[in-house]
């Protein structure tokens, strides 16, 4: 619910899944699926995954437990609408009854798309924009969610986003019902995550667990969440990126990315969101690092509204008192800097002539919505236009 002129938001908490956590849950993945009555499992993966071992491993594990196992290998990075159409194909071919996702983003988004094509026909598009069908909540194939990048938060989130290349645009479905059934996060699957991409992945739980504080939907339970993810970014990225052996790091990120992701379930988020999927729509520049590039630029935009806030995302951060807002987006800048996110627009393919499109695309996200600062079709293109 949006921020009316009332004391505190009223908030409701729901979080359906049901989330185990922990280096070596892994080996707890047969019980758990058990759980479920899934006999025949559909692995939802990307074919990076594939090349590292990682899927033989798992459905090594799972034949072992006496599952059928067929693996879609094909998810690619933001996942296209017909990689859905993809997964519903395999699933049906193989007489899956459960979808198992392994990867980042990605795959989990994908198969969360398509148990809702499954149980509910269609096409991804129908279900986004003004004119979204409605999504039930019946749906009797559980989706598993296995997380190999610390990132997304997708494991729990009632959101699923892909890319409609045909119409170069982000489409989001959003509903509860999206859910995974059961998260299983185990850190170890993140260890060997490259530094790009652990940059890139974690650079993301950062905005989420910032753009959820900020957001006019916030409320104690969200905020809560929301700080300690924030703490957690601010001792534990560098050293997942420098040192990606550092397993404590690791987890911590782990730990970050999920509570950022049930943080931002109850409260949305905002520009920095709103601005990245219209980057990424229209020059194919990845989520997470859309995302860097562009928070501390908004952050500075939304920084008049509440500089209390402020001053405690900066302490949450630093891990010291901070008395000064701006020192706040300085410290994000930096620390984007430092792991080596891009800093301008035009060093990842964004051209000139697109700011105009980007501008007034974002106008069109919900997640505007919930910035804690209105913002205009000439304030957005005034920000991109500022990071070109
Ligand atoms: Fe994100």
């Amino acid at each position: 619910m949006v921020r009316e002129m009332v004391v505190m938001n009223p908030f409701h908490i729901y979080i359906p899944t049901s989330v185990h956590f922990g280096e070596g849950q892994l080996q707890e993945l047969p019980n758990i699926i058990k759980r479920y009555m899934g006999t025949k499992v559909q692995l939802v993966t990307d074919q990076g995954l594939v090349k590292a071992g990682v899927i033989e491993r798992v459905a090594a594990q799972l034949n072992t437990a006496g599952f059928q196992v067929d693996v879609y290998d094909g998810v690619e990075p933001d996942p296209g609408i017909d990689t859905v159409d993809r997964v519903v194909e395999a699933f049906n071919e193989a007489e899956s009854d459960l979808l198992l996702a392994v990867g980042g983003g990605s795959s989990i988004d994908a198969a969360k798309g398509a148990r809702l094509i499954i149980s509910q026909g269609g096409n991804i598009r129908d279900y986004s924009g003004i004119n979204a069908k409605p999504i039930r909540e019946a749906s009797n194939i559980p989706v598993i969610a296995m997380p190999t990048t610390a990132g997304t938060g997708s494991e729990v989130t009632f959101f699923g986003v892909y890319s409609d290349w045909e119409n170069n645009v982000k489409v989001t479905v959003t509903s509860p019902f999206l859910a995974p059934n059961a998260a299983v996060v185990d850190p170890s699957l993140t260890y060997s995550v490259p530094p790009h991409v652990t940059a890139a992945s974690g650079i993301d739980v950062l905005a989420h667990a910032v753009e959820a504080y900020l957001s006019r939907a916030s409320s104690p339970f969200s905020e809560t969440l929301a700080l300690r993810a924030i703490e957690l970014v601010g001792a534990n990225l560098r050293k997942a990126v420098f040192y990606g052996e550092d397993r404590m790091a690791r987890n911590y990120m782990s730990e970050a990315s999920l509570l950022a992701g049930i943080a931002f379930n109850h409260s949305f988020l905002g520009l920095t969101h709103a601005i990245a999927a219209a980057i990424s729509g229209h020059a194919h520049v990845p989520h997470g690092i859309a995302i860097g590039l562009m928070l501390p630029a908004v952050m500075n935009y939304n920084l008049p509204v509440d500089a209390d806030k402020f001053l405690r995302i900066g302490q949450a951060l630093s891990g010291s008192p901070v008395y000064n807002p701006d020192e706040t987006v300085e410290l994000v800048q930096t620390l984007t800097r430092d792991i080596g996110i891009p800093q301008r627009l035009s060093d990842v393919g964004v051209t000139k002539d697109m700011l105009e499109g980007i501008a007034r695309q974002t106008l069109e996200s919900v997640q505007l919505r919930f910035n804690p600062r209105p913002a205009t079709e000439r304030d957005v293109f005034e920000i991109v236009n500022a990071m070109f």
